[in-house]
């Protein structure tokens, strides 16, 4: 079969009461850092949950400690591509979800006076263009610095290309569908806007800094 992602719907919302749950308290200013890093987790799983439901099985068979049983493994090799830094906050939960995903990364820094990404690393694994491609990136503001990892992936031969954030603002979501048409879209909500800094309104603020606890005390 062939690895793409055109089948999929574009843009998932991924609808969960656990899902409700966690945005909550992510979107919380009380939230406290072990708290966030409880809910960012558990909102990664359920995000991954949903964004590979399609993936496709194949049928093998193992010897349980009765008989013989068939069973199904998941056949589409995964390769994670967090996006340094905040993607990092999802990786943990990625791999243990995917114990057999290779991990790439790709490195970009918001200019804070611009919003335009800088790309300081990147390090995919080779092939990938039989591998379901999942950028992590919990925050899709303006869409640069997921499209930047989307085109350095798709350079690289990826075809099946899934973007996972848990927020995302219309501005984000559009320029992602622009450029790159068959990349499918998982978020847990789909916000208001930007405000005049590029930060996502109502959101819950930078996403980075309250994951690893670099807001100023
Ligand atoms: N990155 C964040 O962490 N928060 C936003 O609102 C936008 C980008």
């Amino acid at each position: 079969m062939n690895a793409t992602a055109q089948s999929k719907p574009r843009l998932t919302v991924v609808a969960h009461p656990l899902v409700e749950d966690c945005l909550a308290r992510l979107r919380d200013i009380e939230t406290a850092t072990a708290e966030f890093r409880r809910a960012a987790r558990l909102l990664t799983q359920l995000l991954l949950f949903e964004a590979t439901r399609d993936l496709p099985l194949a049928s093998t068979s193992v010897v349980t400690p009765l008989e013989a049983a068939t069973v199904n493994r998941i056949r589409r090799p995964i390769v994670l591509v967090p996006v340094l830094r905040s993607g990092l906050a999802m990786l943990d939960t990625a791999t243990d979800m995917f114990p057999d995903a290779r991990v790439g990364f790709v490195g970009l820094e918001r200019d804070e006076r611009t919003a335009i990404p800088r790309g300081y690393y990147r390090k995919l694994p080779t092939p990938i263009d039989q591998a379901a491609v999942m950028i992590l990136e919990p925050m899709l503001a303006t869409g640069g610095s997921a499209l930047a990892s989307l085109e350095i992936a798709k350079a690289d031969g990826a075809r099946d290309l899934r973007l996972i954030c848990a927020v995302a603002a219309p501005e984000g979501v559009r320029a992602v569908h622009e450029r790159m048409p068959d990349c499918a879209i998982y978020i847990a909500t789909l916000d208001r806007g930007l405000n005049d800094r590029k930060y996502i309104m109502p959101g819950l603020g930078d996403f980075g800094d309250r994951y690893f606890g670099t807001e100023p005390l």
